[in-house]
């Protein structure tokens, strides 16, 4: 092994050991920049040696390419489903019978009923290499691509064991209120609940998307038979499967009475909001394999098994009023107005309608009586309406036709379900976006709340965000509740965050689709904010992770005259444009590649496709998918098609793979 393979593997092992600690044991081993910068490193690495990139190297998380569907897989075990307890008399009949079938002398071990979707994992020699859906029971989907951007799912065991292994992926309260808060601001219809965002993650053809959605795992069997590992029973499974690497819950607990086990769900019927993810129960099994193998299975499910499932508390309230907000993007968003009532233990007063299409489904009518439940427990929803109590002159609710903030039209862009206002001068639409320039994610400018937002704007002391860096103490003290002293500091605040790095400002912005991450990569590639103003939807698409939709989305912003003017004025007060953060280094130099936007086409025979575009991208060159008028040079291998035609079409000059040898072996 040279000493570069040698860094690599190192590199592997210590992201794999860090990447355990952080996301199966919860308890990091070093700070987040360290294993921000290895990983980077071991990018770095494999970018310029991509033979050498380990199919289970934590880089390939990031999501690969885009699969066309989803390959059957035939499980080699049924993956089968339990029968359920609805109450405390299910679950003692559910022990009558075991204690019939094998006597006192045995143990229940309880877990957490995690509320997400059944997965089947797959390691030969310690690898991962298949990941499934659970299916019918008897055939899943592949879904290994989207499996593998799950963090807690190792990618290599700490034995070489060929091993399945099932459990459930799910998805964080946090991250499933994140992606909800995201898909409402881009007027895009939102998940129920963490686990339709879980499964409909998975679902996607593009990994990329699994990636972006931060879902975690549980484990909680072995595939097949755990006594060919030595293990007597489930308690001793969880503990060997945690030694291999596998993420299990810790809440579980053995019990040898039905009233222990009655103890435990009381517990965590309790406790359960202040879990960091959904469960929908608790999960009640006999403990040892020989037990289990005593009670057998029916045709569906074990009998030495129980799900107890929580009841979905679900109350009766009455609608009063309809609120409609109007949001940065411009979408409104319809609010059901309660009369206050408890539900999952808190009072709740309000409870998102998402759009007209939820209100026109279920008839929701001013004065209607309605059944109020939380969505996965978090979030209020509402149900459904008694008709029965239905008020007699009732009549159906309509949405508006004008904005409910600046009166002007609202539009239903094609196929998506949101109304709209489109005028960029909405009180609303401002306000929104000055907030969120000066929020913490964005610009971070502290003591510039809401209201003061909104005082400005109403005394005409500000129109855009540019306006906020001319903001004066003696202007500000003139505000209601506004002191001196806070006044001097918001002044501060404004004028300190000039000195932000330039990707604080890309995301302040509100460009659709273009969330933090993108705003950082972005950043890091372009490196000044004029270089991204001028950048093609071609070179931003050729970024590693960056989209088509946040390419067209970039592009549309920075061709507005207006947007322009507005970062004209942030640049004359002096707000930084540029990345203050490391810097991706490019090796551009005296080479017929750097600076060169190149398509590569046909089949390659001496080379891979990432080989050729690894090497040419560390030269300087911009590999892109399509060839336009701003291709300069087309590389075409064997049997090259359509974009061959178009280059010669188009005039662009054009090598063959021997040509690209030739002049890759000159620089070199
Ligand atoms: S054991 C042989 N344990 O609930 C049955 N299941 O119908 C193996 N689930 O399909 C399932 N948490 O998706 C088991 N701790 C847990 C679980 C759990 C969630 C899901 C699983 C299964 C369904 C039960």
């Amino acid at each position: 092994m040279n000493e570069i393979e040698q860094r690599i593997v190192e590199l592997n092992k210590l992201l794999h050991e860090y990447g355990h600690a952080y996301y199966v044991l919860d308890k990091p081993v070093v700070a987040d920049s360290v294993y921000d910068q290895l990983l980077h490193e071991l990018i770095a690495l494999e970018e310029a040696n991509p033979s050498l990139i380990y199919p289970d190297s934590p880089t390939q998380r990031v999501g690969g390419a885009v699969v066309e569907g989803f390959k059957k897989v035939t499980h080699d075990y049924p993956m089968l489903s339990l029968s359920n307890a609805f109450n405390e008399e299910d679950l003692r009949e559910f022990d009558r019978k075991v204690r019939q079938a094998i006597g006192d002398n045995f143990s229940y071990v309880c877990e957490l009923k995690i509320d997400g979707l059944a997965i089947s994992l797959k390691y030969e020699n310690g690898v991962f290499v298949q990941g499934a859906t659970r299916g019918d029971g008897v055939v899943g989907e592949d879904i290994t691509a989207n499996l593998k951007t799950i963090r807690a799912i190792p990618l290599r065991l700490k034995e070489p064991l060929t091993i399945e292994v099932r459990g459930e992926a799910y998805m964080p309260k946090k991250s499933f209120e994140k992606l909800n808060t995201l898909r409402a601001e881009n007027g895009e219809e939102l998940f129920a609940n963490p686990r339709n965002a879980a499964a409909g993650s998975l679902r996607q053809l593009d990994p990329k998307i699994a990636a972006s959605r931060q879902l975690s795992t549980f484990i909680y069997a072995i595939g097949g038979d755990g006594e060919a590992y030595g293990i007597d029973g489930h308690a001793e499974m969880l503990d060997y499967l945690e030694g291999l690497g596998f993420p299990s819950n810790k809440e579980r607990q053995r019990c040898s009475t039905i009233e222990d086990v009655l103890a435990f769900i009381e517990k965590w019927t309790e406790n359960r909001p202040n879990l960091a993810y959904e469960i929908d129960g608790i999960v009640i099994k006999v403990d040892r394999y020989a037990q289990q193998d005593e009670l057998g299975y029916t045709a569906k499910s074990p009998r030495w098994a129980i799900a107890y499932k929580f009841p979905a508390e679900e109350v009766v309230t009455t609608l009063f009023d309809i609120d409609l907000t109007v949001g940065r993007t411009g979408v409104v968003t319809p609010t059901a107005i309660l009369s206050p009532v408890q539900v999952a233990g808190t009072t709740v007063q309000r409870a998102s309608l998402h759009n007209e299409d939820l209100i026109r489904d279920k008839d929701i009518r001013l004065g209607d009586t309605v059944i109020i439940r939380k969505a996965g427990d978090i979030i209020p929803q509402v149900v459904g309406v008694i008709l029965e109590q239905r008020p007699e002159d009732s009549v159906p609710y309509v949405m508006p036709e004008n904005c409910p903030v600046c009166e002007s039209e609202l539009i239903r862009i094609e196929g998506e379900v949101a109304l709209r206002c489109v005028n960029p001068a909405c009180f609303a639409q401002v306000a929104e976006s000055i907030k969120y320039f000066v929020s913490r994610n964005a610009m971070n400018i502290d003591g510039l709340g809401d209201k003061v937002v909104e005082q400005l704007l109403r005394a005409d002391l500000i129109h855009d965000v540019s306006d906020l860096y001319h903001l004066t103490v003696e202007q500000l003290v003139e505000l209601e509740r506004m002191g001196e002293k806070s006044a001097a500091n918001l002044v501060n605040a404004i004028q300190a965050s000039k000195e932000n790095s330039m990707e604080r400002l890309l995301i302040g912005l509100g460009i659709r689709h273009v969330g933090e991450k993108a705003a950082k990569i972005v950043s890091e590639e372009f490196g000044t904010m004029e270089a991204v103003m001028a950048a093609t939807e071609e070179q931003l698409v050729a970024i590693h992770e960056i989209g088509d939709k946040m390419a067209s989305s970039l592009v549309e912003y920075f061709s507005n005259e207006d947007a322009r003017a507005v970062i004209g004025r942030l640049a004359e007060v002096g707000v930084n444009m540029t990345y203050k953060g490391k810097k991706i280094e490019v090796a551009v130099g005296d080479n017929p590649f750097a600076g060169k936007t190149i398509v590569l086409t046909g089949k390659l025979e001496q080379l891979t496709r990432n080989e050729a575009k690894a090497k040419i991208e560390e030269l300087g060159g911009i590999v892109t998918g399509s060839v336009s008028k701003k291709t300069d040079l087309v590389i075409a291998g064997a049997d090259a098609g359509s974009k061959l035609t178009k280059a010669e079409q188009l005039g662009i000059e054009v090598w063959n793979e021997d040509g690209l040898i030739e002049q890759l072996n000159l620089v070199q």
